[in-house]
């Protein structure tokens, strides 16, 4: 398969039959036949999944207008990059089951990441079969209501963590040279600023915006000393912030253009998980041990003492509710609400945060040409309500 830009206009990557040539076994597997049975099925109108998928178009409400397909499309490629940056976590962090079998887990790192939770790595594991379920269910919706759905399988070609526990299999996404962006901590706890109304906020963990760091064991080498695979662990306890609360400002800011209420109902439904799981992240990652990783000098502050230029209050771990702050307009009296919510280029917006997190990096030009396109078509996307 490949991905194409539609004449149209109205890109997206392509649906039909993706190469499993980088495929494992196990639920990538799985989750290949489905796209791919989903697409051949329903032409065909043959098989199980065929026949499931045209009884649902039957009972639809016919074809998406072209801003619902773009604004799914893109949803449905951003789901499909969490679900494989999760799985990379889930591999090595996580709970291997019979739901998500892939991995082998790695003790010191997993150790790790129980300073943050002794629950983590149930957390991971769930949040990662919820990624999965998030792009599986919007491409097939997106087939039952006439739509091509996304599959991005072309473009897995980043290399695995070397280290034991890991599948060796290509992927779309890179853990290991992130540059995490924590100003997520301090723009929630603000009662005076709103990015949607120009403010800025200070990082909570500066460190990791000056550097490509890991948020994964790259090799078992990562493994020791005790305080880097502690670093590492943290890393990952303050990304799974970053990574979540894009998605809980990603869908309100895009159901404001949807047309279709069933649409709409889709990201009003799928959208706050992501806002569970942010909850979730940030008050796992204020478990995160301070301390200085002796290999790279990695700071991770005590955010329960005031840091320069802030106030205690911009970083308390426990101040984990959204702080009533700025709606709309400041002359309105302060609301408790999910931040950023602007619809104007959200999707690129959430494009450009995810390449600057470091998140893509090694990917092709065709990969962020794609991933664009994507984006473009869904900002592009006007209400008919
Ligand atoms: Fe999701
Ligand atoms: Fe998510």
């Amino acid at each position: 398969m490949h991905a194409r830009t539609q004449p149209s206009g109205d890109a997206h990557a392509d649906g039909t039959i993706g190469s499993t040539t980088n495929e494992p076994v196990g639920w990538v597997s799985r989750r290949s036949f489905l796209a791919s049975g989903l697409a051949v099925g329903a032409a065909a109108g043959l098989g199980p999944v065929g026949r499931t998928v045209a009884a649902f178009a039957d009972e639809g409400g016919g074809e998406l207008t072209r801003g619902d397909a773009a604004i799914l499309r893109f949803l449905s490629a951003a789901e499909i990059l969490e679900t494989d940056l999760w799985q990379q976590y889930n591999e090595l962090g996580g709970i291997q089951d019979g739901e998500l079998p892939q991995g082998g887990g790695s003790k010191p790192y997993i150790e790790a990441l129980e300073k943050l939770d002794e629950d983590m790595s149930q957390y991971i594991h769930d949040n990662t079969e919820d990624e999965l379920s998030h792009f599986t269910f919007i491409n097939a919706y997106l087939e039952s209501r006439g739509a091509e759905p996304v599959n991005l399988d072309h473009f897995r070609t980043l290399p695995s963590s070397k280290a034991t526990g890991a599948r060796q299999v290509k992927r779309l996404t890179n853990l290991m040279e992130l540059t995490v962006d924590t100003s997520y901590w301090t723009r929630y706890r603000s009662r005076t600023k709103n990015p949607d109304l120009g403010d800025s906020f200070p990082p909570a963990v500066p460190g990791l915006t000056k550097g490509k760091f890991p948020a994964i064991p790259r090799s078992d080498e990562d493994l020791k000393p005790e305080k880097h695979i502690q670093a590492i662990a943290n890393t990952a306890g303050f990304h799974f912030g970053f990574i979540e609360q894009g998605g809980t400002s990603l869908y309100p800011s895009l159901a404001q253009r949807v047309s279709d209420p069933e649409v709409l109902r889709v990201l009003l439904s799928i959208g706050p998980t992501e806002t569970m799981h942010f909850q979730t992240w940030s008050d796992k990652a204020g478990n995160a041990p301070p301390l200085t990783d002796p290999t790279n000098g990695l700071v991770f502050p005590n955010l329960n003492e005031a840091q320069p230029g802030l106030v205690l209050e911009d970083t308390k771990t426990n101040l984990i509710m959204p702080e009533p702050t700025v709606f709309l307009n400041r002359k309105f009296p302060v609301v408790s609400i999910i931040r950023p919510t602007n619809t104007e280029g959200a999707a690129m917006g959430a494009v450009k945060a995810l390449t600057e997190d470091g998140l893509f990096r090694g990917q092709t030009p065709e990969f962020f040409r794609v991933l664009k396109e994507l984006a473009r078509a869904a900002d592009a996307a006007t209400s008919r309500r």
